[in-house]
């Protein structure tokens, strides 16, 4: 058996629809060992597929598949901190665990591009998976095929505050409210906010955050899903934050914030409770700059 560790991540970051994603230090652990039958567990005890319809699974038969061999089983025992459906990136978690794992039994065949590129035709966009492997901020862009991507380690003061609500909301009702064409008004309010983020973030221009997570391609049909958001988002901002945006493709609401803000999470948490929002939690994060490994 080989120990995996693979980290939660946070995409789109505002503006960056489908194409900026970065990891945070919050893992799902993930143990394999090739078998000649399906042996699965949850060592957290989730209520996860035992069998072959099992994402970590999937992945790994996949890439079995591209390899040209034949995966007869696994065995696997995982532990999923990363809580589902909250848009937090465990699906990714699942899908970077298959491959990585299914690379390292095959003896590495594959490189670093060719698991960007599979995880992101799985998942069919990168921006959760590329940073689930690669660690970081990612930028990328997805051909249909290929990802085109740049991995930049952050070393920053900012932490990231992740305010998660007790209800799902799937990835795929998320993407079905939203519109299927835009202006080009539009488009250039996006584009210019996401290349604004990534400059901002990484030379220190954190005032900027503020202006450059809004955008018009998501959030604005996402917030209707998601009861109470703009309270949320509006106690993220009273207490200090640089910046909140809608993480993945929601419910969890990101806010940005400075190292120095030393209690903004406890402070959050209280405006919660008495703003009757008591279903909603906080977790603070920190940019995780390895992405997934083996442990
Ligand atoms: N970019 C994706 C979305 C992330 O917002 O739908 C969730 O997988």
């Amino acid at each position: 058996m080989f120990k995996m560790q693979v980290p939660a991540t946070s995409a789109n970051l505002g503006a960056g629809f489908d194409a900026l994603g970065l990891a945070l230090n919050y893992y799902n652990y993930i143990e394999m060992e090739e078998s000649d039958t399906i042996d699965i567990e949850s060592l957290d005890g989730l209520d996860v597929p035992r069998d072959k319809q099992n994402l970590i699974y999937i992945s790994a038969n996949d890439l079995f598949k591209v390899c040209g061999k034949k995966l007869d089983g696994l065995k696997i025992r995982q532990t999923s901190n990363i809580p589902m459906t909250r848009g937090l990136g465990s699906s990714s978690a699942c899908i970077i665990a298959g491959l990585l794992g299914a690379n390292t039994i095959l003896g590495n065949p594959l490189t670093i591009d060719d698991l960007v590129d599979l995880a992101a035709q799985i998942e069919g966009h990168p921006d959760n998976t590329a940073p689930a492997l690669l660690g970081g901020i990612v930028t990328a862009v997805f051909d249909g095929k290929k990802v085109h991507w740049v991995k930049q380690e952050v070393y920053t003061k900012l932490k990231f505050v992740a305010i998660i609500p007790d209800f799902e909301l799937k990835t795929e009702q998320a993407r079905a409210c939203i519109p299927k064409e835009v202006s080009h008004k539009d488009a250039v309010y996006n584009l210019s906010r996401a290349a604004l983020f990534s400059a901002s973030l990484l030379t220190g221009k954190f005032e900027n955050l503020r202006t450059a997570v809004h955008d018009k391609l998501h959030q604005p049909y996402r917030m209707k899903l998601i009861p109470n958001a703009r309270e949320v988002f509006d106690i993220a901002y009273n207490h200090g934050a640089y910046g909140a945006y809608i993480s993945g493709a929601g419910p969890t609401i990101m806010a940005i914030v400075d190292e120095e803000n030393t209690y903004f999470a406890g402070k959050v948490k209280f405006s919660l409770d008495n703003a009757g929002l008591k279903n909603w939690n906080v977790k603070e994060f920190r940019i995780d700059n390895q992405g997934a490994k083996i442990i």
